[in-house]
């Protein structure tokens, strides 16, 4: 049996494993009792890669596995209405320059509108903002309609009780295949207090919340800074920084 092509070609640290099949996992599986439940576990992931063709709707499931915050990214279009989208494609990028990302679909009825504007906010939503979440992924006459909102910088509509709000000068944008990347510079930027709140969760397709919601982990000893970077007692002055990406 032919060897999954699992990575590229060139001598990393991972040619071992380009290495495994079923049949010499099973071989394998006789020599190191300590390594047999891992391989059992390779091989049954082999079994599922070889058995089944590429899948849109295994792969969907595939992505959901992967927990997210939600949150809405908001902004005036051309016209001065304001636009708002439901997002979890979020994430960090970089520090220095301060870089965030997220994507949109080609087929969002505002995608236009988005790849014209200059600056977006993104609100990270809170546990109990549900509703907006489910406000801001439906088509609707108008998703401002009767919602409290704050007009921040460059007029972005900012929401209340959010968790965080990053407010982004549009960076660049970069081909996603059905989506378009949305980099932005973040040029200001607000927390909830107190540090710990907890977030709106997005796990396999449904809304969840976190178990110790509203608890900061803070171990004995640590503190937590004023912006919200947890430092550690061993990391001393200079030390302890929340690492860019998640
Ligand atoms: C939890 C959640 C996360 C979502 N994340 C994204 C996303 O990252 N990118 C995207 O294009 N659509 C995402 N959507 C779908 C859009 O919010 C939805 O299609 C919205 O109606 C698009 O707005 P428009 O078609 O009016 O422009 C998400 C929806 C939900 C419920």
């Amino acid at each position: 049996m032919r060897p999954l092509p699992l990575a590229a070609a060139g001598g990393s640290r991972l040619d071992p494993v380009r290495e495994l099949s079923a049949e010499n996992l099973a071989r394998r599986e006789t020599r190191s009792p300590a390594t047999v439940s891992t391989h059992r576990n390779t091989a049954a992931i082999m079994r599922d890669m070889q058995n089944a063709p590429f899948d849109q709707i295994r792969f969907r499931e595939a992505l959901g596995r992967f927990p997210t915050g939600v949150a809405v990214v908001t902004a005036c279009a051309a016209d001065g209405e304001p636009i708002g989208m439901t997002i979890n494609s979020f994430s960090s990028v970089s520090l220095d320059p301060p870089l965030v990302l997220f994507s949109i679909a080609r087929r969002a009825k505002s995608f236009a509108a988005w790849q014209a504007v200059s600056h977006y906010a993104v609100n990270v939503l809170a546990e109990d903002q549900e509703a907006l979440s489910n406000r801001f992924a439906k088509a609707g006459p108008d998703r401002f309609a009767d919602l409290a909102v704050e007009a921040g910088p460059h007029g972005l509509p900012l929401f209340r009780g959010a968790l965080a709000v990053l407010v982004c000068e549009a960076h660049a944008r970069y081909d996603g295949g059905d989506h378009e990347i949305f980099l932005g510079r973040v040029t200001a930027l607000s927390t909830a207090e107190p540090a710990g709140g907890a977030p709106l969760v997005f796990f396999s397709g449904r809304y969840r919340r976190l178990a110790a919601s509203g608890q900061a982990h803070v171990a004995p000893g640590d503190s937590l800074s004023p912006r919200g970077i947890r430092r550690s007692a061993a990391d001393g002055e200079s030390g302890g920084s929340a690492p860019a990406t998640s």
